[in-house]
Formats: structure tokens, C-alpha cells, sequence
């Protein structure tokens, strides 16, 4: 297995990925997100990971900054999207990918790591419902159950509550 950052020709295989691992409901949403956050130029920089096994693409995720109104201090980034194509899945490329993209965030100093999924299966990496509360995000949740934070490298508290901003990818009412 290796982890390693996307390169200039990964769009299409990013694309596949999102298309095999997310239901007809689903694919075309996400599978144009992960495309569109490879373009968001930011301070501190939008950055995407490939999971490769045997030189082949199966799985991808990007980590997006948030601006956290009022609170200039904190670099806040959220963790979306993330898949792994089926016939990898339970082979460990989700855990890696996520580990890595939090390593990152930790060498950042970033002060939390936001998600909107599954407690089931991000809880055990650190994300809880009691972190993100403090997050208000850009729309209200379909599942606020499956809003999730983490603080990267396990050092600091979360401050005030404050309302955040995400990338223009991420601000279209349908992904929330
Ligand atoms: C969720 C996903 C990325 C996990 O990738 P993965 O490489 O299979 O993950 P790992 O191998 O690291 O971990 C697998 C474990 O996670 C758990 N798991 C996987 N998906 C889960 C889910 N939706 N809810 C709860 N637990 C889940 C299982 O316990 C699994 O353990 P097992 O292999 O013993 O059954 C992958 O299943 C996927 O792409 N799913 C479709 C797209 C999706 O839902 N993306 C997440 C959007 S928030």
C-alpha cells in the first residue's frame, strides 16, 4: 500500500473511484466534488491523497481549510470526501488515508479537523459529536448526528462556538 499526494493526471482515476464506491443516488455529487476541490487554491492549501495498491488508484481523500468567523487564531479543516473503491474496501486504505491526511494537520498545527459522516466509522479515529458542536456549519445537517470533530495531534480545546465557511466546493446545499 502507499499514500502519496495527487498528481496532475489523477483525475480521471479520482473520478472512478467515487463512481464505484457511491450509490447511483450519490456518485455524481461526490465524484464532482473530489474533481473540484483538486482547483480551490487556499491559504492554508486544499490537499488530496491517493491510497495506491500495486501502482493502481483505489482510494482518495481531501482535506479543505474552514474559516472559522471570528476566531483568526485556529486553523480549522474538514475531512470530505472520502472513498475507497469495493473491491479494496476493508483492507485497511480508509484508515491509511485518513491517518495521513491527520499527520499532516498535526505537522500544520491545525487546531481541528472537521467531518460530516458515519460516528461509526470515523469515531475511531478520534472524531466526536461533543468537538464539532462548537462548529456551527454553512447549512443545517440532514444527519446532525454525523458531525464529527477531531483536534489533530490530540493538543488544545476547541474554543467558542463559532460559524464556519467552508471552500466554494463545498458550499452547495445538497452535500450538507
Ligand atoms: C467508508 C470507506 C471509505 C472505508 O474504507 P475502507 O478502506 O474499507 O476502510 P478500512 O479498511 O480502513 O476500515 C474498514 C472497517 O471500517 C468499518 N466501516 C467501513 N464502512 C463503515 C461504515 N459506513 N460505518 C461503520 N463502519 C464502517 C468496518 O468496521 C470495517 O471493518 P471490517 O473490515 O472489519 O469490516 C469505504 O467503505 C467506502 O468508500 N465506502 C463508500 C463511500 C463512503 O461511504 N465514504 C465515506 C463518506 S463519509
Amino acid at each position: 500500500m502507499e499514500i502519496r499526494t495527487v498528481g496532475l493526471g489523477d483525475t480521471e482515476s479520482i473520478r472512478c473511484i467515487y463512481r464505484s464506491a457511491f450509490d447511483e443516488k450519490e456518485r455524481d455529487l461526490v465524484s464532482e466534488l473530489a474533481v473540484d476541490l483538486l482547483s480551490e487554491k487556499t491559504v492554508p492549501s486544499t490537499f488530496s491523497l491517493i491510497a495506491e495498491s500495486d501502482g493502481m488508484a483505489v482510494g482518495h481523500i481531501a482535506f479543505s481549510p474552514v474559516t472559522l468567523q471570528g476566531d483568526t487564531n485556529c486553523i480549522g479543516y474538514i475531512l470530505a470526501p472520502l472513498a475507497v473503491i469495493p473491491d479494496s474496501q476493508h483492507a485497511g486504505f480508509g484508515s491509511a488515508l485518513i491517518e495521513r491526511g491527520v499527520a499532516i494537520l498535526t505537522a500544520r498545527e491545525a487546531g481541528v479537523l472537521l467531518v460530516y459522516g458515519d460516528p461509526n466509522y470515523y469515531g475511531r479515529f478520534g472524531f466526536s459529536p461533543e468537538i464539532a458542536e462548537r462548529y456551527l456549519p454553512p447549512y443545517p445537517l440532514e444527519h446532525p448526528f454525523g458531525w464529527l470533530g477531531m483536534i489533530p495531534g490530540g493538543i488544545g480545546e476547541p474554543g467558542d462556538t463559532v460559524r464556519i465557511s467552508c471552500v466554494d466546493s463545498l458550499e452547495r446545499p445538497k452535500l450538507w
